[in-house]
């Protein structure tokens, strides 16, 4: 009973203890890159042109201009001209097409780094984001549009308008849903991961990819949120984290020399099943010792992560029942 309250309260306070649990030191550092620190104006540029204003925009693009007025940049007065550009131009031309282009700055037409260059404009130092050109996904030249939904439609959008909501399931159950979609959507691997056996809640909702990656980059490899892998998994399993009078040196090493991090065919998400996990480190069982061959060590060994129960014969064989 008490572990079932335990683990209710973990998934109520889930969102809390993640955010206390980051420690500013452990937070993932600016790159060291002069690229975050260049001037990206040049590319809200559009030479010759000025601006007209949003309500002659909303002439021509009505429904997206309604859309937008829902949108959390346009709560932040952010207008069409400061991501396409001044428009006067493309108003006069009158229209969009391989001629006019260059007349107003289309996202999709643009390369990565031009499209980018726009958001960047602005986010260059907002948290998380400054991290960009240390991660993967710029080097793989994403568009920030592959993920964030600036109009409001359904897919990919992030903490935006909500509107693909189902009336009756709470926000963040559907958002989680939404931006865990929007990662597997390219990632097949993980996919596949998260419909094995055994899996860290993500098709659950229960969790998501951002809990233990940061999707603009970091200093962290693979993009995880704490360089630290162990740090990570204590956010939300802490209660292997000790320090235990007897520990088992691979559980300090990292968790990930017995665990897989998204999902796998094996009982408690191990990477190899057991005995054969074991038996990768300690030769066969018990020289001279009459124990059965059983599958599970842990059916003994039931406190492998480490324990303050010493054995009779010196250290501790991790057996605290
Ligand atoms: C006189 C009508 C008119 C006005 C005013 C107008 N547009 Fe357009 N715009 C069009 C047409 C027509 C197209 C091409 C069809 C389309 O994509 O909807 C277009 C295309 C676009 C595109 C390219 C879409 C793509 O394919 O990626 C953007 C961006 C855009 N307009 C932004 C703006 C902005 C911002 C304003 C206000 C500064 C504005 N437009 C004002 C008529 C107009
Ligand atoms: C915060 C930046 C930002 C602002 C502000 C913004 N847009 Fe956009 N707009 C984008 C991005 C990014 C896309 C590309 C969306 C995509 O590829 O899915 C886009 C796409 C468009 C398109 C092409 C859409 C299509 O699907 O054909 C038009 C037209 C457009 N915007 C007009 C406007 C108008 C009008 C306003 C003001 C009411 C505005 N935008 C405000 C970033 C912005
Ligand atoms: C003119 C400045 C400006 C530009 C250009 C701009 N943004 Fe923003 N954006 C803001 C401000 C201001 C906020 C609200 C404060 C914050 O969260 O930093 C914001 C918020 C956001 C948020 C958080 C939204 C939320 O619901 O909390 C995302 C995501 C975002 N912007 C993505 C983008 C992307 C992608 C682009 C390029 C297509 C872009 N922005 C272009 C100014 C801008
Ligand atoms: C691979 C998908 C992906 C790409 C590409 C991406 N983002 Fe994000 N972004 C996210 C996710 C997911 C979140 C929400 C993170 C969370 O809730 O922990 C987010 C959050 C944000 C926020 C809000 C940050 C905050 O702490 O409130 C901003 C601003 C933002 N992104 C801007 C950008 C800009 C600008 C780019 C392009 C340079 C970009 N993003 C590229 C997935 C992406
Ligand atoms: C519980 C934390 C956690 C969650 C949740 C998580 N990951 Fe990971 N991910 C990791 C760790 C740890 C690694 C490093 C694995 C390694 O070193 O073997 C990793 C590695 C990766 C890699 C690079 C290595 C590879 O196998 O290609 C990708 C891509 C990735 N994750 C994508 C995702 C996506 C997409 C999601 C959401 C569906 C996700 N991850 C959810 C912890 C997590
Ligand atoms: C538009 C496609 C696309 C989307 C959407 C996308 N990714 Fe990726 N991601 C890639 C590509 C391409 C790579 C580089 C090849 C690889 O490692 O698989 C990559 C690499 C990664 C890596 C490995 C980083 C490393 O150092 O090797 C992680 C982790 C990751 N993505 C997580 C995420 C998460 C989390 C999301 C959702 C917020 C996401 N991705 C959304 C295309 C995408
Ligand atoms: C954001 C919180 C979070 C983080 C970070 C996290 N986990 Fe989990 N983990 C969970 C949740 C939620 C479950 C599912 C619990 C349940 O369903 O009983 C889980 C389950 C597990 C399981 C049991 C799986 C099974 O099938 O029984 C293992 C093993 C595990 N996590 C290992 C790890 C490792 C290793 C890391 C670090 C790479 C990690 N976790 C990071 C939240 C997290
Ligand atoms: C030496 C291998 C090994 C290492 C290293 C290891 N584990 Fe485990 N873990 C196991 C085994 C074996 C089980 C299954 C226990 C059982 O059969 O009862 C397990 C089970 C779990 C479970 C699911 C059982 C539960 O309590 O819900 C979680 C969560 C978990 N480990 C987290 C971690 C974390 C976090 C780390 C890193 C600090 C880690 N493990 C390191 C071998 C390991
Ligand atoms: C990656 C290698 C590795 C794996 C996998 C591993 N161990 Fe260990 N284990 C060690 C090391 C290293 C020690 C400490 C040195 C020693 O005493 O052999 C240790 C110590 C032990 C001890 C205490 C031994 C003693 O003499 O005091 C027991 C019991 C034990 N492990 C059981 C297990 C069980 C059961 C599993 C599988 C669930 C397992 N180990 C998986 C490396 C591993
Ligand atoms: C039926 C219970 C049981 C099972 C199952 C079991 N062990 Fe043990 N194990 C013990 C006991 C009891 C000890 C001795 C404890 C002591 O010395 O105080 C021990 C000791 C050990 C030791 C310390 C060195 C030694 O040989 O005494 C290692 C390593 C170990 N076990 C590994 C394993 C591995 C690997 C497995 C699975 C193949 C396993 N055990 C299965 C009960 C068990």
């Amino acid at each position: 009973m008490r572990r079932r309250a335990l683990l209710l309260a973990f998934f109520f306070f889930l969102p809390l203890l993640l955010i206390s649990a980051l420690p500013a030191k452990d937070k993932p550092k600016t790159a060291k890159s002069d690229k975050i620190g260049q001037d990206f104006s040049k590319f809200v540029e559009i030479a010759g042109a000025e601006k007209v204003g949003a309500d002659q925009c909303a002439q021509c693009h009505a429904d997206l201009s309604k859309g937008f007025h829902r949108s959390a940049h346009s709560m932040q007065e952010v207008a069409c001209e400061q991501c396409h550009g001044a428009g006067s131009l493309h108003v006069a031309a009158g229209g969009y097409s391989a001629a006019s282009k260059d007349k107003i700055i289309s996202f999709r037409d643009r390369s990565a780094e031009q499209a980018n260059g726009v958001c960047l404009s602005c986010h260059s130092k907002s948290e998380h984001v400054r991290n960009w050109f240390s991660g993967a996904h710029q080097a793989q030249d994403l568009k920030c549009s592959d993920c964030h939904t600036i109009h409001g439609e359904a897919h990919g959008e992030m903490r935006g308008g909500f509107q693909g909501e189902t009336p009756g399931i709470p926000r963040a159950i559907d958002s989680r849903r939404q931006l865990n979609e929007n990662c597997l959507r390219c990632h097949q691997k993980q996919s596949a991961e998260a419909d094995l056996p055994y899996h860290h809640p993500i098709r659950e909702a229960k969790m998501s990819c951002s809990d233990c990656h940061d999707p603009h980059g970091g200093s962290a490899g693979n993009n995880l949120k704490l360089s630290n892998t162990n740090e990570l998994c204590f956010t939300c399993h802490a209660e292997y984290q000790g320090p235990f009078t007897f520990q088992h040196p691979p559980v300090n090493e990292s968790c990930l020399k017995c665990h897989s991090a998204h999902g796998s065919p094996n009982q408690n998400m191990l990477s190899v099943s057991q005995p054969a996990l074991c038996l990768q480190c300690h030769s066969a069982h018990h020289n001279g010792a009459s124990l059965p061959l059983v599958d599970r060590c842990t059916n003994c060994h039931n406190s492998i992560h480490g324990t303050d129960i010493p054995s009779a014969t010196g250290g501790s064989k991790f057996i605290d029942k």
